[in-house]
């Protein structure tokens, strides 16, 4: 097994990698659950893994109570942390018992929210069933709903007590989620780790293929990538976590005008984000243009989208700005951008012009 510590003083826990884990799960919650109680909350479409979980909990002596919640993005609404949280005050759980998400990111992010308020924060575990989310959103305590507003705009630091990674889980996962989730796994090499990256364009074909070992290795060094830049700046206040953001502020813009959907995958987005940001980068006089051509060449070779026409988003760049306006962070006309010098070295920019982008996407072919 691997385990890879997250180190965050009190708030320190460990995330273990390991092909079949699930069905050992309950061994490792075990000392989570003092009062021998715990809740589940699964996305509906994973039967099979909740069957296999619970079947665990049984084995180590864990009484479990569990609700579904439907897949896709729009669970992440008032709607269901509502219906969330009911249920849980109704299972009578206590702060000390776990909650645990079992799920992909969309999952983890409406039960860590739900766990972070419901009684001033409950013991979180999460067991994440996509790529995505066993790379990303269930490390590093980021939790959100989204609103009309935009994504990921009502939410709580809420670091879990424990995450449990079952590499196995991903034999079932939709080839295209599988894409999705890998875009993520890239953007590592691209953030910081140049030697990451050649190691993807390597080995990415046998990962999405489901190499086992391809696809474990990838997960704990992505897990110890993230697990790095999260115990540097845990709330994202120096600019180190955000740089977790590559490719976000224009792909939720390019998610946003897609109208979650589905039509348009997170990690999908996300992808043509990236190629974007090296794009404008380029622009800017910053990288040269060999970068970002290597990168798209890598998204077509894994099935992903390489910039504006691929993502096959119908919006004007006036409405991709207008997304990107309603940014969490974003401030009048400027909004902080990641930009790149070249592949693995990408840095924080605090004042870029958005009319600068608007004439940037103007450029883009559609
Ligand atoms: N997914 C970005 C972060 O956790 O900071």
């Amino acid at each position: 097994m691997k385990v890879v510590p997250m180190s965050l003083g009190d708030r320190s826990y460990d995330v273990l990698i390991e092909a079949g884990l699930l069905a050992r799960a309950g061994d490792h919650i075990a000392p989570f659950a003092p009062r021998r109680a715990v809740a589940i909350v699964a996305d509906e479409t994973i039967g099979q893994h909740l069957a296999t979980l619970t079947a665990s909990l049984d084995a180590a002596g864990l009484g479990w109570q569990a609700i579904t919640v439907p897949a896709g993005e729009a669970a992440k609404s008032w709607g269901q942390l509502e219906h969330v949280c009911d249920r849980l005050l109704a299972f009578e759980i206590e702060r000390s018992d776990p909650v645990i998400a079992l799920g992909g990111g969309v999952v983890g992010d409406l039960v860590g929210f739900a766990s972070a308020i419901l009684k001033r924060g409950c013991r979180l575990v999460q067991i994440p069933t996509t790529l995505l989310a066993q790379v990303d959103s269930s490390v590093g305590g980021k939790t959100a709903i989204n609103t009309r507003a935009g994504k990921n705009l009502i939410g709580a630091f809420h670091q879990p007590a424990l995450v449990l990674i079952d590499p196995d889980v991903l034999d079932t996962l939709p080839a295209r989620e599988l894409r999705a989730g890998y875009a993520e796994v890239v953007k590592y090499g691209l953030i910081d780790d140049f030697a990451f990256f050649q190691w993807c364009e390597a080995n990415g074909a046998a990962l999405l293929a489901g190499d086992p070992d391809a696809r474990e290795q990838a997960i704990a060094h992505s897990v110890a990538a993230k697990a790095r830049i999260v115990a540097e700046d845990e709330h994202e206040t120096t600019g180190r976590r955000a740089l977790l953001n590559l490719g976000h502020t224009f792909g939720h813009a390019l998610e946003a005008a897609a109208g979650f959907d589905g039509s348009l995958l997170h990690g999908e987005a996300v992808a043509a984000g990236c190629a974007l940001a090296f794009d404008y980068s380029v622009e800017r006089g910053l990288c040269l243009g060999q970068d970002p051509a290597r990168l798209k060449a890598h998204w077509r070779a894994s099935g992903l989208p390489d910039g504006l026409a691929a993502a096959k988003v119908k919006a004007s760049s006036q409405q991709l700005i207008e997304h990107m306006r309603h940014d969490k962070k974003g401030s009048g006309g400027r909004i902080p951008f990641l930009l790149a010098r070249r592949i693995g070295e990408t840095y924080l920019d605090r004042d870029v012009d958005l009319e600068d982008v608007a004439a940037f996407l103007d450029r883009q072919p559609r």
